[in-house]
């Protein structure tokens, strides 16, 4: 019997074929999400969902779908839009895409580092409005990596591939913190330390963890209280680890010096929200991994990933649940 997959986006011709040569698939062919109503419409029965990280998976489509749903595939490294616990009740596997897009989201996160801590974007906006004079000693000094002490919460692969290319700049001291030490933190000769000694000795503060309930807005006022005034903290993990209100307020009163932000809480963030007011907060549109290469690698191992759940072999990158 032919098995439905529903692909909640217009995804490569490439990665459409691994799944079409194999399955009836039915997909929202654009580049905006599908309308709520319509995915619950349109997973009814399905075998199987291909999904993106702006998709809320939650027990309600997870419901919706039925008994036949036997895989979720991500094409993203985060999952944390994808009600994990409802999936194990349900024997549902959940495969996504790790590795792959390791090397474009760290470099993305040196660039968005340099960019905040070297205030890049007032640079260029000063240039654009006529804001550059003559040469001046003082005028938009910035922050250095040499002689630093970087931190990184969620020494992962990501977070690892980050220290790595931080490395070369003259960083001093890498410290992290982790649930669990990591086996590969030798290699960048990186620290485990409390959450608290990251935020009072690190001059960076890199977030590269996963959202989950530990880490929900674990970078609130409290954080920010014991953080350095000169630091500065970057985040291209996702939005929710961050209580943007209270970092508003820090960045506002100069508790900390800058932050370079990839993700944000909505997702797109509103042109009128505060955050946008500062010229010390650098916002990109959460582009960490987005080069072509890697978005064409993530859309086919989304792909594999789900054609292996539904065959029932071993998925290339299945979340243990
Ligand atoms: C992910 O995959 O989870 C990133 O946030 C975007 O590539």
């Amino acid at each position: 019997m032919a098995r439905n997959i529903y692909v909640t986006r217009r995804i490569s011709q490439r990665g459409l074929d691994i799944l079409k040569n194999r399955y009836n698939v039915s997909m929202w062919d654009s580049d905006e999400p599908v309308p709520r109503d319509e995915l619950l419409k349109k997973i009814v029965g399905c075998d199987g969902i291909y999904c993106l990280l702006s998709d809320k998976i939650d027990a309600k489509v997870i419901e919706a779908a039925g008994s036949n749903l036997k895989t979720i595939s991500t094409m993203s490294v985060g999952y944390d839009h994808i009600d994990l616990s409802m999936c194990k009740q349900r024997n549902i596997t959940v495969g996504y895409t790790p590795d792959v897009l390791t090397d474009a989201t760290a470099e993305l996160t040196v660039a968005l580092l340099l960019a905040a801590s070297r205030r890049i974007v007032e640079g260029v906006n000063e240039v654009k409005s006529g804001g550059w004079g003559t040469w001046k000693p003082y005028w938009l000094c910035g922050l250095g990596l040499s002689g630093s002490t970087v931190g990184i919460v969620g020494l992962g692969r990501i977070g690892l591939a980050v220290a790595n290319r931080l490395k070369p700049f003259g960083v001093k001291r890498f410290l992290y913190n982790n649930r669990t030490p990591s086996q590969q933190a030798n290699l960048v000769a990186a620290e485990l330390v409390s959450f608290e000694q990251l935020l009072e000795e690190s001059d960076f503060v890199v977030v590269s963890c996963a959202l989950n309930s530990d880490t929900k807005e674990m970078f609130n006022s409290n954080a920010f209280k014991k953080m350095k005034s000169s630091a500065i903290l970057i985040n291209t993990s996702r939005g929710g680890v961050v209580q943007q209100d209270d970092l508003y307020k820090a960045l506002k009163t100069g508790e900390i010096k800058a932050a370079g932000l990839d993700v944000t809480t909505p997702e797109p963030l509103p042109t009128d929200h505060q955050l946008l007011s500062l010229s010390n907060c650098v916002i990109l549109p959460h582009i960490g991994s987005a080069t072509d290469d890697t978005r064409e690698t993530m859309t086919i191992l989304a792909a594999e990933n789900l054609v292996a759940g539904i065959e029932g072999t071993p998925m290339p990158h299945q979340v243990k649940i």
